[in-house]
């Protein structure tokens, strides 16, 4: 397999947010792409959604007319998976179940020729018990793209067990020349970015329960490191349910692993229905036109609090967690620390990428804040990797 030459057929099953972005992504690759949806008109109302993006993309100058409807005349809807023709790549991003995602991929085993790469966009399931179902689970691999896919340029490109090097070497190479940046890691729960940001999401809602401060004062603490956003407007943003059910996964999938346990005042939010800007009510209040009425930081306790004791420096405690998590996931030989970086800079707008982050810091000093987090709220939740032990 090789990424030169003409592009093969590509294939998209589930056409709803993320289908619908990488069928756009292909198409605009050149690839000839087939869309199929269980929905019915699912796919053909994507179809023709795509057809207004890229129209919109050439209305903006992104793009000339001409590969905009050259783009839009690549995408082609296919009624069941039986008709679909041979493909290069099938990328499945169906409903987040793993038994619809067994049975699309045994139905694509059965129909698709041995050589076609069968990937699966998947947030939170195992590779392998998706390939489970697929006769030849050598050719089954986790293709992870951000929303909105267009947009966003990192995928992980995840392994299974079985997954052969050659398939995976392709995905990788393949989803660079669409212009991405692929980042490798094993079949690990969250995977790269989804692990490894727990602890950002974690700390702030710690820190607001703890009462060190409002939740205005913690994410501006936050925002004054250089993250984008602080913690607790983020989750606002990604909704309260969604941020929790991804957490949750990853605490069961780790045999609910401390590290992980899902804070019991997000848990009220959910059950509360303060999911975040979509309800108008989440952490913050919102006005109908989407801002929030009460995240006015008292940036006297800002500066009181970044740079002070490590426990109740919103700062040092987020970075530490955050660097001990991915030392932890490079310890695992789960990914490498330049694509663990890569992973969080690309896939989370950090300001800087946590390996590098700790090493600058340096690992005494990481282990010195978790030293004094565990004292004060043992339990296992501030336990160090034992990655930190490294430069000793
Ligand atoms: N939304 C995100 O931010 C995001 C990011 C990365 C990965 N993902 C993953 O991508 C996948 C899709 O997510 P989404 O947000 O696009 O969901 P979505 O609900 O917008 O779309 C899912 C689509 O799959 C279709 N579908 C369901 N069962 C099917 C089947 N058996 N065969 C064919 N089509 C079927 C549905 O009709 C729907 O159109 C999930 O696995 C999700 O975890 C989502």
């Amino acid at each position: 397999m090789t990424t030169d030459g003409p592009r093969g057929n590509v294939a998209v099953v589930g056409t709803g947010a993320m289908g619908a972005g990488i069928a756009q992504v292909a198409a605009m690759a050149g690839h000839q792409v087939y869309l199929q949806d269980a929905g019915a008109d699912r796919a053909a109302a994507a179809v023709e959604g795509l057809g207004q993006r890229l129209a919109d993309l050439a209305a903006k100058s992104r793009m000339t007319r001409e590969e905009a409807r050259a783009a839009a005349d690549r995408l082609q809807v296919v009624a069941d998976l039986a008709d679909l023709p041979e493909c290069e790549l099938v990328i499945e991003a169906a409903a987040e179940d793993l038994e619809v995602k067994q049975s699309v991929f045994a139905e694509l085993g059965r129909t698709q020729p041995p050589t076609t790469l069968l990937a699966t966009n998947t947030s939170s399931l195992d590779i392998d018990a998706i390939a489970e179902s697929v006769h030849d689970p050598e050719r089954v691999i986790g293709l992870h793209f951000f929303n909105p896919a267009p947009v966003m340029r990192l995928v992980e490109v995840v392994h299974g067990q079985s997954s052969a090097q050659t398939y995976v070497d392709f995905a990788a190479d393949l989803v660079a020349s669409w212009g991405k940046t692929p980042v490798h890691c094993a079949s690990t729960p969250g995977f790269i970015v989804n692990r490894v940001a727990r602890p950002f999401y974690g700390e702030g809602q710690r820190m607001l329960d703890e009462g060190l401060a409002d939740a205005a004062t913690i994410d501006a603490c936050l925002r004054s490191a250089g993250f984008r956003m602080g913690p607790l407007e983020l989750t606002d943003l990604i909704g309260q349910d969604v941020n929790l059910a991804v957490g949750t996964s990853v605490w069961e999938r780790t045999g609910q692993d401390p590290r992980y346990a899902p804070v019991q005042l997000q848990r009220d939010l959910v059950a509360q229905g303060r999911l975040g800007r979509k309800t108008g009510r989440g952490v913050y209040r919102y006005a109908a036109d989407g801002r929030p009425t009460d995240a006015d930081p008292d940036e006297r306790r800002v500066d009181e609090l970044v740079g002070g004791p490590a426990r109740t420096d919103p700062v040092a405690r987020t970075v530490a967690m955050l660097v001990n998590e991915a030392v932890d996931l490079v310890h695992r030989g789960e990914a490498s620390p330049e694509d663990v970086d890569t992973a969080m800079v690309l896939g989370t707008s950090y300001p800087k990428g946590p390996v590098a982050w700790g090493r600058e810091l340096g690992y005494d000093y990481v282990r010195t804040v978790l030293a004094e987090l565990d004292d004060a709220y043992p339990g296992g939740r501030y336990r160090p990797s034992p990655a930190l032990d490294g430069d000793r």
